[in-house]
């Protein structure tokens, strides 16, 4: 089975057929979601609170982001891989964001790039596509700019905001992104945005009207436990089962029963 690519989730909207996207951020995570059939791993930016336990996204680097590519990009076959780019990687100029995004690219393997932001990231949406780079647009609660938002909410209920995203939903199509991430908004606001554009939209916290949905890992299967959005739906509780493997691990050292002759050379 070949590479999933950007026309073929494009197609996946004009059939109907939703898209399955989710977070991965190392290489036996990125083999399992391939193996469950995803059609899209998201290197997201999120990996700087699941996994490097920052109090938000903003302080993930490049240097992280392009560790935890290369790794995602071994572990899977089928699935398009993108890139999340982190907070100031494209935001000081257009040269940046080139750079950083052929980094991506070029030395990680991915196939796309995800970047947050509406009008105010036209141009370099404009650029990437022009040069060959598939680019994923990201509206609504955009964690970057938690600090302007002020607080992990929804987004897009008051008639100026809707309006906006609207418009930047529109205006990020007409700038070459071949998808649109929605986070956080009403669901009914999501799905006008999703019937109004050609490219597929992609929810999370945003309703079943989307063309696809995307959950963060750690949340789906239940280690990052700190905070629960109501969006998120928890498919197993992975972090009980680990800590009852530690706890048992641990009282059978200390027990003198763990290693036994069948666990030691002869
Ligand atoms: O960083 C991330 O995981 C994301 C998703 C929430 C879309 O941007």
């Amino acid at each position: 089975m070949g590479r999933i690519t950007v026309k073929e989730i494009e197609e996946m909207k004009k059939k109907g057929e939703p898209i399955v996207m989710i977070t991965a951020y190392d290489y036996p995570t990125s083999q399992i979601a391939d193996e469950a059939g995803v059609d899209i791993i998201l290197v997201g930016d999120s990996v700087g609170m699941v996994v490097l336990g920052y109090e938000n996204t903003l302080p993930v680097t490049m240097e992280e982001m392009m560790i935890f590519t290369k790794a995602v990009v071994r572990g899977a076959k089928r699935a398009m891989i993108v890139a999340d780019m982190p907070f100031m990687s494209y935001q000081v100029s257009v040269e940046d964001a080139i750079k950083n995004a052929c980094l991506f690219i070029k030395e990680c393997g991915a196939h796309a790039v995800k970047l947050e932001g509406g009008r105010e990231v036209l141009n370099i949406v404009e650029r990437l596509t022009e040069i060959g780079i598939p680019v994923m647009g990201h509206i609504g609660l955009t964690p970057q700019s938690i600090h302007k938002i002020g607080g992990y909410r929804v987004q897009g209920r008051e008639e100026e905001a809707k309006k906006k995203l609207i418009s930047d939903a529109k205006d990020l199509e007409k700038a070459g992104c071949f998808s649109i991430v929605l986070e956080a908004v009403p669901m009914d606001l999501a799905k006008e945005i999703t019937e109004n554009l050609s490219i597929p939209t992609i929810g999370i916290g945003a309703g079943p009207y989307c063309d696809g949905q995307v959950l963060v890992f750690h949340d789906l299967v239940g280690i990052y436990t700190h905070f629960k959005p109501k969006f998120v739906k928890r498919y197993a509780l992975i972090r009980d089962i680990i800590k009852d493997a530690i706890v048992k691990y641990k009282e059978e050292v200390k027990t003198r029963v763990f290693p036994d002759k069948d666990h030691s050379y002869k």
